[in-house]
């Protein structure tokens, strides 16, 4: 008896010890199953609710609670939530009147980072209106076929865009589209150009509107249109729906951020990083923003040192752009806690780390338009997310084989994909159902089909092509390998351009590779040109590059032209572009 009791008491206490050895990341999952849970059981209740619950009933509730609590700082000024509130009765109002919308229209908004960008927004919710978020950099054609996939019938503009504007003001008029400039003192009059001005909305009513405006909106109306990029062709609108804006706004709670954070937003608010992962997704904790016009490595640690900042973004190259920057004795002087984003490399992970000392920095993964995202919930240094039992039973994936030289996923003598083996290499694919739909792209159905794989494992079934080739270790770690199109073939042979790229940068005079394939005539495939931009001061060693990159990589993959420029093209996300195709 006594034996007995005392085994299962040692067996107890050694219960800890098992569970740390079969999985020595097992508070983390728990903790991380948990909040899932949390958060599955929210958007249950926002599902059924009715009236819908949006992400604006969320702000408005963030409102009642802490009306005085700091919502955005920006440059000198700062706006609480009652302020916040009140900024965007005065812009609805002022809009409902002027611009004649109604509920169910979709407005584009043409703005930088600023405070009037979240008012805007907010006030075109409480009319029940979506909007679609234009990239301010673009100009002319791309502009207008940005505008004209979201079916938008006004478009509101900030001043400083008057010129990309009026560039294109006779097509717009032409479709029947009213062009509205904000942030002008007084009323101007340039032919088919109204202005909506600081001191008209001033003068109007800052009382709450009535939620019959919106009474329309449910948990499947489309909330924004936000703009990929993509390697070929113009850009696509992806349909972000209420749903999908509220999926997506948890990203912060999962990564662990509080209302007490204070969260650095320096992305463009016309991307999801910036506008979701960073706006509506603080809104979601009621934390407060300090909002930056645009990023300056330079003067990055200093705001946070001035704002008390405790969690910051990042996104593709930006953690390389503050590991490049002059060493200081303050790096780590600040209260940044934690970091998270997308898409940094390992080395730049741990100098990161060993530079500005112990921040947590959880990589997500996930596309604007995808129905898949994964987060390194545990910090693992390189991995993208971490497979998690709950999250792959909700929403099925798989890792699938596929042929780079016929860019399709390879098929069995059925026709079905074929998944691959754990620790391999695959394509991401994610099953589309109605838990984890694919909103596709407004108004552009080749484009949608294209993202969509269909009979993938039984007759019937779709998918969503991710596009991105991935790796799955033993542990359940996700690595990020590459992207389909980020690949080029020499000598029978794929080479990976990031790889390459990250070869090159360890060369001691290189800030910066770009590299991609070029055609050389009379031979196949594509050669490697390595695009490189030089560290402040140096001139480019020639024979330290080739000995680099002669030691590091086979020779199919090592490149065969260098250009040196003053700077690479990049976009607004800060991803490389990869021209020269
Ligand atoms: C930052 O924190 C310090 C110390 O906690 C405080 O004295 C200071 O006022 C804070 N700054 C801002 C801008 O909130």
């Amino acid at each position: 008896m006594y034996i007995l009791i005392y085994t299962i008491f040692s067996g107890l206490a050694i219960l800890p010890l098992v569970l740390y050895l079969r999985n020595p990341y097992f508070i983390q999952d728990l903790r991380y199953t948990l909040t899932c849970i949390a958060i599955g059981f929210r958007l249950e209740r926002v599902k059924r609710s009715k009236p819908f619950y949006s992400m604006l009933d969320s702000f408005l509730d963030k409102v009642k609670v802490h009306p005085n609590k700091q919502f955005i700082l920006f440059e000198k000024s700062s706006y609480t939530y009652r302020d916040a509130d009140r900024e965007s009765n005065k812009i609805a109002r002022a809009l409902s009147q002027h611009a004649v919308l109604k509920e169910g229209d979709t407005v584009a908004l043409l703005m930088g980072n600023e405070p009037t960008y979240v008012f805007v927004w907010l006030a075109l919710a409480k009319l029940g209106c979506a909007a679609a978020l234009l990239n301010h950099n673009l100009r002319s054609k791309s502009l207008m076929h940005c505008f004209s996939c979201c079916g938008a019938k006004v478009l509101l503009a900030a001043s400083e865009f008057q010129g990309a504007v009026e560039e294109v003001l006779s097509s717009l008029t032409e479709h029947g589209v009213s062009v509205y400039l904000l942030g002008v003192e007084e009323e101007g009059n340039t032919e088919g150009l109204k202005t909506l001005s600081n001191n008209r909305v001033q003068q109007t009513s800052d009382k709450a509107l009535d939620t019959q405006l919106r009474a329309k909106v449910t948990i499947k109306s489309p909330a924004l249109y936000i703009y990929t990029s993509g390697t070929t062709g113009l850009p696509k609108a992806a349909v972000i729906t209420q749903e999908r804006l509220y999926i997506a706004s948890n990203m912060q709670a999962i990564a662990g951020v509080t209302s007490d954070d204070i969260i650095y937003i320096y992305l463009p608010l016309y991307h999801t990083a910036g506008f979701v992962m960073g706006l509506t997704a603080a809104m979601e904790r009621g934390s407060t923003i300090v909002l930056r016009r645009k990023f300056s490595a330079s003067q990055f640690w200093d705001d946070c040192r001035k704002y008390n900042v405790t969690v910051i973004q990042y996104i593709g190259e930006i953690m390389r752009y503050l590991c490049n920057t002059p060493k200081k004795d303050n790096d780590r002087h600040h209260k940044v806690r934690l970091a998270f984003g997308n898409g940094i490399r390992a080395d730049t992970w741990s100098e990161f780390l060993e530079r500005f000392g112990d921040i947590r920095v959880c990589e997500c993964y996930g596309a604007t338009e995808g129905n898949i995202g994964f987060v390194n919930y545990i910090g693992k240094v390189g991995a993208i997310g971490r497979e998690h039992f709950l999250h792959k039973a909700g929403f099925p994936y798989a890792l699938i084989e596929y042929d780079t030289e016929r860019e399709e996923p390879v098929r069995d003598s059925k026709g079905f994909c074929v998944k691959v083996p754990q620790g391999e290499t695959g394509l991401l694919v994610a099953k589309i159902s109605s838990r984890a739909p694919f909103s596709g792209y407004a108004q552009n159905q080749q484009q949608t089909d294209r993202k969509k794989l269909k009979d993938v494992f039984v007759k019937g079934d779709q998918y969503f092509n991710s596009g991105d080739l991935m790796r799955i270790d033993h542990e359940g770690f996700v690595y990020f390998m590459d992207r389909i199109g980020d690949t080029f073939r020499w000598k029978g042979e794929n080479v990976a351009t990031t790889e390459v790229s990250d070869h090159l940068i360890m060369v001691a005079c290189i800030e910066e590779a770009n590299v991609y394939g070029v055609k050389v005539p009379g031979h196949e495939g594509r050669i490697g040109m390595a695009a490189l931009k030089l560290k402040e001061n140096m001139d480019f060693d020639s024979k330290a590059t080739y000995e680099h990159v002669r030691t590091s990589l086979p020779s199919y993959a090592r490149p065969r032209f260098i250009r040196l420029q003053k700077s690479l093209d990049v976009t607004g996300t800060f991803k490389q572009m990869k021209t020269g195709h």
